[in-house]
């Protein structure tokens, strides 16, 4: 008796699979509908959604950028807290923050209201700025400049604490963003604030 050999590369004869059931068919159609709406929204949340800010990223020497923020900082230096350089640079200008374990560096004194061209880059490992207490949230790569065009739409006296992991000083590693208001005037002053950790006082 001859058996016929049926290897997988053949389809078997006839129709012997079961046709997908109507529901099937209805919920693999809203589930492609469900992806589609959440492949749109990406570029209409960086488009409409005011997050996702668009910036420049161009490659560096991580060491030439720290270099160029030590310049940046001594040209507009208008003074100091605990050896860190406060730096008050004109509207419009470029300005520099580099992160390095484990400090933020310089402390950035901004007008309310002015346009500025802000680049963060870092010295060592990855960091992560987070403007404390708002939302905002940057990715910050050694030997990358990412360039952000920038409104301080509020004046304050704001924290940058490091979001990324980065070493053993993590922890320690807030930085400060002074915004004067349009008179050029500090509208709050936490030098003297301290950020504690697990509670203790
Ligand atoms: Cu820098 Cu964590």
């Amino acid at each position: 008796m001859l058996t016929r050999v049926h290897t997988g590369l053949d389809a078997v004869e006839g129709v012997w699979w079961k046709p997908a059931h109507k529901a099937e068919k209805i919920w693999v159609a809203i589930a492609f509908a469900w992806c589609m709406v959440l492949f749109a929204m990406m570029p209409l949340w960086h488009w409409k959604g005011g997050q996702n800010p668009s910036g420049q990223r161009t490659r560096v020497d991580a060491k030439a950028y720290y270099a160029r923020t030590v310049t940046f900082a001594s040209r507009y230096k208008v003074g100091d807290d605990r050896g860190i350089p406060i730096v008050q640079p004109p509207p419009g200008a470029d300005v520099y923050l580099v992160g390095l374990t484990f400090q933020w560096y310089p402390i950035l004194k901004l007008q309310q209201g002015k346009e500025y061209m802000l680049h963060i880059s870092s010295l060592d490992v990855n960091h992560g700025f987070s403007l404390y207490p708002l939302n905002v949230n940057f990715a910050v790569v050694p030997t990358f400049d990412y360039a952000l065009r920038v409104t301080p739409t509020a004046a304050g006296d704001f924290r940058i604490i490091c979001n990324e992991f980065c070493g053993i000083g993590h922890h320690t590693m807030v930085g400060r963003v002074i915004v004067v208001d349009s008179t050029g005037r500090s509208v709050a002053d936490n030098t003297g604030a301290r950020i504690d950790h697990g509670g203790n006082p």
